[in-house]
């Protein structure tokens, strides 16, 4: 048998970046020698096995025939007779069909090599329709070497307009769907999974509650940006620049959804955008089983943005109201994370990017007040049940009046 390693390991060594998983290629070689030499099996219908010491995946070189539709519909045949050049003409994009043997040989009959220095994204085969998943891959990719100058081949944009229109994006599930899409909003230029999704009708088909936002009209006065769809990359772009973790990153890409409903004959205002967007917002958490912590945040960030925005203006009691919808006393790192939400939607308008946005101290400063209402005192002046509620809440709101009057001095 011949070992290679194979795709992102050679792609990544060859940009000079940073290598963390190796995924190897077996040719000539059967299950039975496999399991022999002590590999694990990863699923009954795979190929694949991992290195007994190492752990790492090792594929045996194999074809792809597709049986049906999504990816339940694979059909795999692997034997030893089927060779690296078979093995690699059914992989996605040319930079990630390349294999190298142990002295660093490459192998790279569908030019690579060339790809990578032209800073090309491109299929090797028409076999990429295959895996509809590759839609959203080739998006991430972009994301992540946008800075290096990387674009979507034409064609191969095309090929990925013809299976969104196809129906088989639908047919992906929501598992394999969100972790391309989490990993790609991770990426240092997230936006750019969403323009290249745009581009070729893949977000349409996925999200089309955030395709919808693209044309719509926001107040110049408050929006120098004025399209809603550029504003919400913008507020993604933030997001990653500001190193903001992947639920703030989600609530970003959501925060806006309402606006999409809006009648034409309102534009560009959007009245009660922040609530009308919630059944939006579950919607998209729903479709793609979002984790909870990023689902929460997301519909919080939705109903609760703009009073971010206008906090210094709050009346305590809405200040109030606000804190214990965040439940800031137990979850004070949700409250937190709304903030950086706000702040990156503030900073995501035209010309606006370094502007400062003294609502976050405002509203740190907000919810420490809030918090340092101490229960003992009331516990032994004898409140309980719903009274003792009710006398927390009393005392936070003073505090919160105590707090507003100090800051505006
Ligand atoms: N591959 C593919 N189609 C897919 C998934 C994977 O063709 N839907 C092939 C590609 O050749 C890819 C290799 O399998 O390079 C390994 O896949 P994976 O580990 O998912 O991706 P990497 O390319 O290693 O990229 P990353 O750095 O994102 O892990």
């Amino acid at each position: 048998m011949r070992i290679y390693k194979v795709g992102g390991a050679v792609r990544d060594r060859l940009l000079g970046k940073p290598v963390t998983d190796i995924d190897w290629v077996v040719v000539g070689a059967t299950t039975e020698e496999m399991l022999a030499k002590g590999f694990r099996p990863v699923g009954a219908d795979f190929p694949v096995f991992l290195h007994p010491k190492s752990g790492e995946e090792y594929a045996l070189a194999r074809t792809e025939r597709k049986s049906g539709r999504g990816y339940g519909g694979f059909t795999f045949h692997a034997n030893p007779e089927v060779t690296l050049e078979e093995d690699l003409i059914r992989r996605d994009l040319t930079i990630n069909a390349m294999a190298e043997d142990d002295q660093q040989n490459l192998t790279d009959p569908y030019h690579g090599q060339r790809d990578l220095e032209a800073r090309l994204l491109r299929h090797v085969s028409p076999a990429f329709a295959e895996d509809p998943l590759r839609v959203l891959r080739v998006a991430r990719f972009a994301a992540r070497y946008a800075a290096l100058g990387f674009t979507v081949a034409p064609e191969t944009l095309e090929l990925m307009r013809q299976l969104s229109e196809s129906g088989e994006l639908e047919a992906l599930t929501p598992e394999r769907s969100w972790k391309e899409i989490s990993r790609a909003l991770m990426e240092d230029q997230p936006q750019v999974f969403v323009e290249v999704l745009r581009a070729c009708g893949a977000l349409k088909v996925l999200m089309p509650e955030v395709d919808a936002l693209f044309g719509v009209p926001q107040p110049p006065a408050h929006h120098p940006e004025i399209d809603t769809g550029a504003h919400t990359l913008s507020v993604l772009q933030q997001a990653a620049t500001h190193k903001q973790p992947l639920t703030v990153r989600w609530a970003c890409l959501l925060h806006d959804l309402g606006k999409g409903l809006t009648p034409e004959e309102e534009w560009p205002r959007h009245i009660a955008h922040e609530f009308k967007g919630l059944k939006l917002i579950k919607a998209v958490n729903e479709r793609f089983k979002v984790p909870r912590d990023c689902q929460e945040l997301a519909l919080l960030v939705g109903e609760y943005h703009t009073h971010g925005h206008r906090a210094l203006e709050l009346k305590p009691s809405t200040l109030l109201e606000l804190l214990q919808s965040f439940d800031v006393y137990r979850r004070p790192q949700r409250f937190e994370e709304f903030i950086a939400a706000c702040e990156m939607d503030a900073r995501g308008r035209k010309g606006l990017e370094s502007k400062n946005y003294p609502q976050a101290d405002y509203l740190r400063g907000a919810a420490t007040a809030a918090r340092s209402v101490a229960v003992q005192p009331l516990l032994e002046k004898g409140f309980k049940g719903p009274e003792l509620g009710e006398a927390i809440k009393r005392e936070r709101l003073k505090a919160l009046k105590a707090y507003k009057e100090t800051a505006s001095t």
